[in-house]
């Protein structure tokens, strides 16, 4: 595999083909945060909070980190206006999923994003799929899936897969970068412990 110059903050980093802009970085001790981001998983490029602007053949882009492939002589900043502009947004759009997600305040505090400046919808959970993708791709369980389209999207414990999987696993949990995983396994719990008239079964 070729090695690959390019620059990050001002630095000079040497990557590997077929690294991402987040490897590079990270691999060079370069902080950018990321919330749908696994290393064991396959990248997925759902929170975008890993935007980075790059600059290429002349012209600059804003771009997923955690995607975009390095390439010779790219020049990334992975701080900038537009950068920390995009960070903020998002994070305020997320915020009003999940108002009381540590991990999201501190990032809020970074950017200076405000939580109440979109209207509160309470789901708790951001999308960002690493409870589902561990579970399938690490775990090979498939005990959580996406369900429903659009705004009415979220996470569903499948509760035949659950009950015989999750009570001695549970791996997902800390991935959770909000409190919705735990929350949602609580209520499948409860769901699994009902007996069979009222659960419809
Ligand atoms: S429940 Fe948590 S880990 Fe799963 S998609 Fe939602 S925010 Fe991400
Ligand atoms: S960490 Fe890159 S899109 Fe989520």
């Amino acid at each position: 595999m070729s090695e690959i110059l390019l620059q990050i903050d001002g630095r000079e980093v040497k990557a590997k083909e077929g690294m991402t802009i987040l490897e590079a970085a990270q691999s060079a001790g370069i902080f950018i945060p990321t919330l749908c981001h696994h290393e064991k998983l396959e990248p997925y490029g759902a929170c975008r909070i890993c935007t980075v602007e790059i600059e290429t053949r002349g012209r600059t882009n804003l771009v997923a980190a955690c995607l975009y492939p390095v390439e010779p002589n790219l020049v990334v900043r992975t701080r900038s206006k537009r950068v920390d502009k995009v960070r903020k947004m998002l994070l305020e759009l997320m915020l009003a999923h999940a108002p009381d997600s540590p991990k999201l305040q501190d990032l809020a505090q970074e950017y200076g994003a405000d939580k109440t400046r979109f209207e509160k919808e309470p789901s708790f959970c951001i999308l960002c799929g690493l409870c589902v993708r561990y579970c399938a791709e690490v775990k090979k369980k498939n005990a959580i899936a996406f369900v429903n389209r659009g705004p009415r999207r979220e996470i569903m414990f499948i509760p035949e897969i659950a009950a015989k999987e999750c009570w001695n696993c549970k791996e997902c949990f800390p991935l959770c970068p909000t409190s919705a995983l735990q929350a949602n396994y609580l209520l499948t719990e409860a769901i699994m412990a009902l007996p069979p008239s009222r659960t419809g079964v």
